[in-house]
């Protein structure tokens, strides 16, 4: 894919990686944001990062931060959207955004799990409008999934796929806009029966992580469940569904666990608990763990 323009609007956690990813590929980047301590500090935040991973430093020059949200979309041949989890916030922030650029222009939303109909419906030009959710961080995890709405266009969809492709990303397609599109749906769907075996007293929360990480998890990376379905048979599959299934927790809301966790203000990291206790030590030895791995599996790649 030849040279794009590219504006980036949020400099916070994703919005700095993904102009970094942008950058590096050769496109010319713009960044914005409503804070300007999010803006003054995102050149140095890319630059750690590039120097970290042993890229290109100079990619860093290719990405512009610009305050004034009209001046940065301007021109744009792509314009990819991760500021807050806000619903109304995305809406009115794509309403104003459309005024200023043309309609070939496509707009994307790095929404985690809201519905990307719900925030582009108010477009004027629907057909431009995409789903592009990344995963953090968005310079070390491969997959971007591309979730089209029953009005974008295949032009839309295959130009973004492409563009994520030669980036170095591995783009997945959404078919349908399902809240939560795929990832955050099977990831969830694993958390809800997570918090399940704790709150029914079968283990503690460590030894859900433990059972997870030393056993499927480790071939999680190489092996996905429906591979591994046709790997052991179908026969077999179904046998331990009919079984299994019918206990594993359904209901349809989040559970009371977490939502007491919640409302005893035991937000996790943040405040030192969750589900477990979490001192600052184990909070960076975490933190840093996953960053070792996530390096590590991008070596192998
Ligand atoms: N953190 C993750 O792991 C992750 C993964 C995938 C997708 N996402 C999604 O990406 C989006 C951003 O998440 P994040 O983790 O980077 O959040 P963040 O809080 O780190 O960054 C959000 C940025 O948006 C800025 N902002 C807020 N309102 C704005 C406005 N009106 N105009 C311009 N900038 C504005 C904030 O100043 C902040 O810098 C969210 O929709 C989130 O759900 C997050």
């Amino acid at each position: 894919m030849s040279k794009a323009k590219i504006a980036v609007i949020g400099a916070g956690l994703m919005g700095h990686g993904i102009a970094q990813v942008f950058a590096l590929a050769g496109h010319d980047v713009t960044i914005t944001d409503a804070f300007p301590a999010s803006l003054d500090t995102v050149k140095s935040r890319i630059s750690a990062n590039l120097r970290d991973l042993g890229d290109d430093p100079k990619a860093v020059e290719r990405v512009r931060p610009i305050a004034d949200l009209a001046e940065a979309v301007k021109d744009s041949d792509y314009v990819v959207e991760a500021v807050s989890e806000d619903l109304s916030l995305k809406q009115k922030l794509f309403a104003e955004i459309e005024r200023h650029v043309q309609p070939p222009t496509i707009l994307a939303s790095n929404t985690s799990v809201i519905p990307i109909t719900a925030i582009m419906s108010g477009l004027t030009h629907r057909e431009r409008a995409v789903g592009t959710h990344w995963w953090n961080p968005p310079y070390l995890v491969p997959l971007v999934e591309v979730i089209g709405t029953q009005w974008t266009s295949e032009h839309t969809v295959a130009w973004t796929m492409a563009l994520h492709r030669t980036a170095g990303k591995q783009p997945a397609h959404v078919k349908k806009d399902v809240p939560g599109f795929i990832g955050n749906r099977l990831q969830h769907a694993l958390w809800r029966e997570a918090v399940s075996l704790v709150e029914r007293g079968i283990c503690d929360a460590e030894t859900v992580d433990t059972v997870i990480k030393a056993a499927f998890g480790r071939r999680l990376a190489v092996l996905g469940p429906l591979e591994n379905a046709d790997l052991v048979g179908t026969d077999l599959t179904l046998a331990i569904h009919k079984t299994v299934l019918p206990d594993i927790e359904s209901r349809p809301g989040p559970s009371p666990y977490l939502e007491k966790l919640v409302a005893d203000g035991k937000l996790g990291f943040k405040t030192g608990e969750g589900f477990r206790r979490w001192t600052h030590e184990d909070q960076a030895a975490l933190r840093a763990n996953v960053l070792a791995h996530l390096k590590k599996a991008r070596e192998s790649d």
